[in-house]
């Protein structure tokens, strides 16, 4: 008998048509996040769950769920949503999609990265409501990438793609990691032990580490403080890296002259206060919403449920 799915989110048709082939599945139509007592309910239902990064599941919601859900397939592959120790501890299998988004979410980085630069929002803006009517040596100057220092915090398989594509804008690229990369999987960026030495060569500063105890507000009026002035910001990680209210001090000091932003603390939304910086390019969350990456996504997800439904370890478990 097929073991039943459910799909938490709506998923890329090449991804809910496999996993119809494959599974008893019940997709959530109405596509919106779950509520925990929505998971709870479903957990009785369902040997598995394929989710996205809108589902929670917390230790509450853990301590809650059915003994019949066996495996968590995460359609993602930030894990911040799901407490693994309380998941772990109900036997539950926990999985992620890592590798197969690298190079979309790298792809939205240089996109901010370039834009925050270039001062697209202000620009697009002018011509959009009518007010380019001066052009001067001086209007509009930003920031110019090529040859620029990169600082990438978190070297994992999205810092890597971001060292690669660095390269062809011939920019210096600095990096901290926890433990230092092999020297092939360095790309030619210099490693710093700590954000101490990282911070004040990055002109750029591209975050790319997971949401934990640990990183949350990493980036605050202290560390803001130590890039150089005129620094950019760019976040395709997580909103809870960066203390808004502190990246906003450091937008009206003039000490950072813009930042890209694709994640915020209050998703979906984000911070409304930042839409009165010009300065600041943000995009809703795509990262990784490429219709080629999206399917790859999926097909994680479900190569990680056949492995384990077949007996197997899956490739992804955490
Ligand atoms: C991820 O995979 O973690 C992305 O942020 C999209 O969910």
């Amino acid at each position: 008998m097929k073991k039943k799915v459910w799909i938490a989110r709506k998923l890329s048709d090449a991804t809910l048509a496999r996993a119809a082939r494959d599974y008893d599945t019940i997709v959530n139509e109405a596509d919106q996040p779950s509520t925990a007592d929505q998971i709870v309910a479903m957990s009785a239902e369902v040997d598995a769950i394929v989710p996205c990064h809108s589902e929670h599941f917390t230790a509450e919601v853990a301590a809650r769920l059915d003994p019949r859900l066996k495996i968590i397939a995460n359609h993602s592959v930030g894990v911040d949503h799901c407490n693994l120790p309380a998941l772990k501890a109900r036997g539950i299998a926990v999985t992620n999609t890592p590798d197969v988004l690298s190079d979309a979410t790298a792809e939205i980085a240089f996109l901010l990265m370039l834009g925050a630069a270039r001062r697209a929002v202000e620009g697009d803006t002018m011509m959009r409501d009518g007010s380019w009517d001066f052009w001067s040596p001086a209007f509009m100057v930003g920031t110019q990438v090529t040859g620029a220092r990169l600082g990438i915090v978190g070297m994992g398989r999205v810092g890597q793609v971001m060292a690669r594509r660095a390269r062809g804008f011939d920019m210096e690229v600095h990096y901290h990691n926890r433990t230092r990369l092999a020297p092939d999987l360095e790309h030619g960026a210099t490693f710093h032990e700590s954000l101490d030495t990282l911070l004040p060569v990055s002109d750029f500063l591209s975050l790319h580490c997971p949401a934990t105890p640990q990183t949350t507000g990493l980036m605050n009026a202290e560390t803001f403080a130590q890039l150089p002035k005129g620094a950019i910001l760019v976040n395709t990680a997580r909103g809870a890296l960066v203390d808004e209210a502190a990246l906003m001090a450091a937008l009206d000091s003039g000490h950072l002259a813009g930042a890209g932003l694709d994640c915020f603390v209050t998703e979906p939304g984000g911070n409304p206060a930042l839409a009165a910086y010009q300065n600041v390019f943000m995009l809703p969350h795509i990262g990784s919403a490429t219709v080629r990456t999206r399917d790859a996504m999926g097909f994680r997800a479900l190569d990680n449920l056949d492995a384990f439904f077949a007996g197997e370890t899956p490739g992804d478990l955490l």
